[in-house]
């Protein structure tokens, strides 16, 4: 079951971060990003809190920020629940492009993106910290 973000699941997303990013988002980062009325957050719910997805609608384009599956969760396809709502949110505010950035190193989300419709359209170079890596620019022009 996915649902949207509220303050009572921060502690739960705060250890999905900590699990799946080697530069994860504190406490803070994720309790102001929740306030932001241009990001949608949403939590994927197995027995508890299994993923969770933020992603940013301005205009006509989205940005997906963060997606992770726990990772006794994945394999499983659960990750396409978060893609589908992402999809299904960007279509009901008209969005025409989805954007991303992902670590070069990531196959499984840059294999995840492409099953998605995502292109890869450049590279950031040294974009990320903690290890220092390429960002692979990704978009979906056709939602
Ligand atoms: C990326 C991530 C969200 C995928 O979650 P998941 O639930 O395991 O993914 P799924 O089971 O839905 O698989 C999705 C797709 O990933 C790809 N995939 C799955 N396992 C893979 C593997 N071992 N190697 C390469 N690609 C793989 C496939 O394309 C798969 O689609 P398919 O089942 O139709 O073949 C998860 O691995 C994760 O949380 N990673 C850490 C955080 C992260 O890197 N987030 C993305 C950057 S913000």
């Amino acid at each position: 079951m996915v649902h949207v973000m509220t303050p009572a699941d921060i502690s739960g997303v705060l250890e999905i971060e900590k699990q799946c990013f080697s530069d994860p988002w504190s406490y803070e980062m994720i309790e102001n990003g929740l306030k932001s009325s241009l990001d949608t957050w949403l939590v994927l719910w197995e027995e508890g809190p299994a993923g969770y997805c933020v992603f940013r609608i301005v205009a006509d384009e989205c940005e997906l920020l963060r997606i992770a599956v726990r990772p006794e969760y994945r394999g499983r396809g659960l990750s396409k629940k978060l893609m589908d709502q992402m999809v299904f949110y960007s279509r009901k505010n008209g969005v025409k492009s989805i954007f991303l950035e992902v670590r070069e190193s990531n196959d499984r989300a840059r294999n995840l993106y492409k099953s998605y419709g995502f292109t890869e359209e450049g590279v950031r170079k040294h974009y990320y910290l903690n290890p220092c890596e390429n960002a692979v620019l990704m978009v979906c022009r056709d939602i």
